[in-house]
């Protein structure tokens, strides 16, 4: 049985990376056998200050866009994180089986602390025991993400390895995670080297889900190359990394393959080749964009749906809370 979590952080609004390294995933892996578990997480939002009206205005925004990206509420069950409870139960008991110097050693954490750890708060040092929760409340089997991501995943098979070791149990699966295609890694349009990012200080580093058509075709006009032309083989994107990303965006937006980009555009200069990706991006963009405003207009339906996710998701949560607090040696006696 394969039972697919993932989650998205409503820390702000999201980005062409987000698009194509998971949301567009995330739909695409609904299918006949296959749950799917799809979570606003909002207790890791403030792991860094948000400002309660934000917050609460950027989880529906997030919500909007897995619905618009495609993600079925008939389908999946798609809530944000704390409306179930469950999660910050079973972190607390993560927080028990991971120990510290696994955290210090996330590169996650390394970046966001940055040189003033003593700062951080004790939440974004523990992130990773929350999304590990997040995943194994489910007893989730595979785990969608951009690579960004795989650290964590990865933290989440050693904590369930660890419970099941202390506890003598085989209680959690070692969950896979599914990093695959040209999007894993979507990269700034001003570096070719840095990863494309809502927290980039420069606004045209990136596309941003809610960008117009306008603003698309400036951003990709503008975006940095170098002065070659497409080469004819994706052998020759090696060492090219703004090339690259541009091709791979092009292939991903396209559901096709680098390698049909780079047979198509063999010889090209960048000159012809942005308009086209442009214009592929704006028709594959302005769609979603318009469906995000459409539901964002009714904060009430987005509420009730993730209000009903949150049912949805309690009711496969709580019965493995309960065998939880059993093998951990908790009472429960009302
Ligand atoms: P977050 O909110 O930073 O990002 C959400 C998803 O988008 C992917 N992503 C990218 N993919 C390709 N190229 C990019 N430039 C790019 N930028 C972001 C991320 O890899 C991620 O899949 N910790 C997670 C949220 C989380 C979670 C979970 C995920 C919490 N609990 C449980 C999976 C399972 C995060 O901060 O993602």
């Amino acid at each position: 049985p394969t039972r697919v979590f993932s989650g998205i952080q409503p820390s702000g609004g999201l980005t062409l990376g987000n698009y194509l390294g998971a949301l567009k995933r995330f739909a695409e892996m609904q299918k006949d056998g296959v749950e799917t578990i799809y979570c606003v997480v909002d207790m890791h939002a403030i792991t860094v200050w948000q400002d309660p009206a934000k917050l609460r205005q950027q989880t529906r925004e997030i919500a909007a866009a897995f619905l618009a990206a495609g993600v079925d509420p008939a389908r999946s069950i798609l809530f944000n994180q704390s409306q179930v409870t469950a999660h910050a139960e079973l972190a607390w008991i993560f927080n028990c089986v991971a120990r510290m110097g696994w955290m210090n050693r996330m590169t996650q954490w390394k970046d966001k602390a940055g040189k003033n750890a003593e700062a951080a708060s004790l939440g974004l040092f523990a992130y990773p025991a929350l999304m590990a929760a997040d995943i194994l409340a489910y007893r989730a089997t595979h785990v969608p993400v951009g690579e960004d991501q795989k650290q964590h995943v990865e933290l989440t098979r050693d904590i369930a390895i660890k419970f099941n070791n202390d506890f003598g149990v085989n209680f959690f699966p070692v969950t896979e995670p599914v990093i695959e295609g040209v999007a894993t890694r979507v990269m700034s349009l001003r570096d070719g080297t840095k990863k494309m990012s809502k927290s980039d200080p420069s606004d045209q580093s990136r596309i941003n889900m809610t960008d117009d058509a306008d603003t698309i075709t400036q951003k990709i006009r503008k975006a940095k190359t170098d002065p070659e032309p497409l080469p004819d083989s994706i052998e020759g994107l090696k060492e090219r990394p703004e090339a690259r990303n541009l091709v791979n965006i092009y292939a991903a937006l396209s559901r096709s393959t680098p390698e049909a980009v780079v047979a198509e555009f063999a010889g090209a200069q960048f000159g012809a080749f942005k308009p086209k990706l442009a214009e592929l991006a704006v028709s594959v963009m302005a769609p979603i964009s318009d469906e995000m405003n459409r539901l964002m207009a009714d904060p009430a339906e987005i509420d009730r749906i993730l209000g009903d996710g949150a049912d949805r998701a309690e009711a496969l949560a709580r019965p493995v809370l309960d065998e939880v607090h059993d093998i951990v040696g908790m009472i429960r006696s009302r």
